[in-house]
């Protein structure tokens, strides 16, 4: 995302309780059902497990920036894909909920990574960035020491099974009327063992091609 003398305009950030209000909003454009609040206090602050992200555009950050100074929050720190840091307060304030247009995340279960969410505003689809965010999610994968990673998908949603099949994620099986709105069956799908050399150097390449195409935009 970073090209010389040109700056990066998607950052991940961790996810805080003060994102969650847009992080609900964006779940409402994205999803049949969404989660309550509590289920965010929950994963945020109760579960050790939990690794959610949302991601910004800076271009809306930068934008807002122009109402006088003492009504703009203090900005917290941005991160490139590379330098995800570790779990902040669950209560830094965000300076801008409006800049972020998308969200995910991720649960660790001994050595697996379960996806439990991922979604993108709808007018930032076809970009690349839901693509941005799953790669951010094997990223901390890789950094918490997990093997594999899984999620589930409506049988459905073809659009997100495309995404996963793209970073090798394979179906294994079916979970019979999983989806509680419509009865819908989830497929699940696996990755294959993340560490071996053959996920890593497909995983590294397509990361690059996804960084080349973005920082084209
Ligand atoms: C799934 C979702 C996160 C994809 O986000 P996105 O930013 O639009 O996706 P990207 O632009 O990064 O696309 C990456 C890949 O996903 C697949 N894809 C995404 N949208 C697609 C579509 N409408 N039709 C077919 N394939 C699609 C393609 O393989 C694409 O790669 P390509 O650009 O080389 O063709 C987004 O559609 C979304 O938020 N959906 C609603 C929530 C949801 O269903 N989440 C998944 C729950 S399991």
């Amino acid at each position: 995302m970073r090209q010389k003398g040109k700056r990066v305009r998607y950052v991940i950030e961790r996810m805080t309780m003060s994102d969650v209000p847009r992080v609900i909003e964006i779940e409402r454009l994205a999803y049949p059902s969404t989660w309550p609040p509590s289920a965010y206090r929950k994963e945020l602050q109760d579960n050790r497990w939990a690794h959610y992200i949302v991601l910004r555009d800076r271009k809306i950050v930068e934008e807002r920036a122009t109402v006088p100074a003492q009504e703009v929050e203090k900005p917290r720190r941005m991160f490139p894909l590379s330098l995800l840091p570790g779990r902040p307060s669950a209560t830094v304030p965000t300076p801008d909920l409006a800049s972020i247009i998308g969200f995910s995340g991720l649960w660790l279960m001994v050595d697996e990574a379960h996806i439990t969410t991922i979604a993108m505003h709808p007018d930032y689809r076809r970009l690349g960035l839901g693509e941005f965010m799953l790669v951010s999610l094997i990223d901390i994968a890789y950094s918490i020491g997990a093997k594999w990673v899984t999620l589930e998908v409506r049988v459905s949603n073809y659009s997100a099974q495309n995404l996963y099949r793209k970073y090798g994620f394979r179906e294994a099986g079916l979970r019979h009327r999983y989806y509680s709105d419509n009865q819908e069956d989830a497929l699940i799908m696996w990755t294959d063992e993340i560490n071996s050399t053959s996920y890593k150097l497909r995983f590294q390449d397509m990361k690059a091609k996804l960084m080349r195409k973005l920082e084209a935009q």
